[in-house]
């Protein structure tokens, strides 16, 4: 990356406004790089997001930085830094709350009924975010399976996002962060206050494994999963990225296991390998057993 560094802040350009020709670059580059679709008229969120890059890796003005942008390559940390920084990565601790009480009151009995000795449970947290989501899945665990602790549970958590993924495994948050959704008691029985923030027991912490993972690009060898919570992320890709995930999904999700998306996202339409289950107040997917599945079709 070589910024042209300058003592101008771009919050001093007189507006920081992305010409049209950049505005598709971006949409091109988050569609090649994360399979994220950028829509029209969201251009104002870019040029918040890019001025504050542009101010943090010395770049001068926002223009200067898609100009280095549009002529270093695409392999290095400038593209990496923007793709980064334009994926949204809104999260909170038992975000939306019914997936976590599905998980905790029907998915996770289920499972210890059904359990052999040599199983371990394997949940997956695929757009982790800066934590919260595995985390919250790992306190509650903690506080209703504690016999799933010593070797019984294997908590994988991954995001795009370097970023994000640094900030999950240091597991601090600051009081904003703790104040949404995060219950007293939990905070009381799981973090230490350090400063102005609250750090994640280190018991809490070392229970998730961290990976980088790109769900647009190409799959590494997982095990299979009994929960997958893959949560707001697929409203962000392109109709052809979401069929590539979920078609991948299916490869590694156990067959009585639980997909778990956000509230505003569904299979359906998308891939008729799985089938939505009513629990509680959520709804979560399983796939289609194996005598009832229509053969796929080859794209
Ligand atoms: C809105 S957050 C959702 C976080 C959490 N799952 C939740 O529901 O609170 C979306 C996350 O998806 C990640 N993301 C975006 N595109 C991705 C991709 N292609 N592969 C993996 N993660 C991606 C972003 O970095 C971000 O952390």
């Amino acid at each position: 990356m070589s910024p042209a560094r300058s003592n101008r802040s771009p919050s001093r350009e007189a507006a920081p406004r992305l010409k049209r020709e950049h505005y598709a670059y971006l949409q091109d580059l988050m569609r090649r790089h994360a399979g994220i679709s950028l829509e029209g008229g969201k251009e104002y969120l870019a040029e918040a997001r890019l001025a504050a890059l542009a101010l943090q890796l010395g770049f001068g003005t926002l223009r200067s930085l898609m100009e280095s942008l549009q002529t270093e390559s695409e392999r290095g940390e400038l593209h990496r830094a923007v793709v980064e920084a334009l994926a949204i990565a809104e999260t909170s601790f038992f975000r939306d709350l019914h997936p976590f009480e599905a998980l905790k009151n029907v998915i996770l009995p289920e499972w210890l009924s059904g359990r052999t000795a040599d199983r371990c449970l394997n949940i997956w947290s695929a757009a982790c975010s800066s934590g919260q989501e595995p985390y919250s899945i790992a306190m509650m665990i903690r506080d209703r399976y504690p016999q799933l602790i010593a070797g019984g549970v294997r908590l994988i958590a991954s995001d795009l996002s370097n970023t994000m993924l640094e900030r999950a495994r240091a597991g601090v948050f600051t009081k904003i962060e703790i104040n949404r959704g995060l219950p007293a008691p939990m905070l009381v029985r799981y973090f230490t206050q350090t400063d102005q923030n609250w750090r994640i027991r280190e018991d809490l912490r070392s229970m998730i494994e961290f990976r980088e993972h790109n769900l647009a690009a190409s799959w590494p060898s997982m095990p299979f999963m009994d929960v997958i919570f893959l949560r707001n992320v697929l409203l962000y890709f392109d109709a052809e990225t979401r069929r590539f995930v979920l078609r991948n999904i299916a490869k590694c999700l156990r067959p009585d296991g639980y997909l778990v998306l956000g509230g505003g996202e569904t299979t359906l339409t998308l891939d008729d390998s799985y089938e939505p289950v009513q629990i509680d107040r959520a709804v979560c997917y399983r796939l289609v057993p194996a005598d009832r599945a229509r053969p796929r079709k080859v794209a």
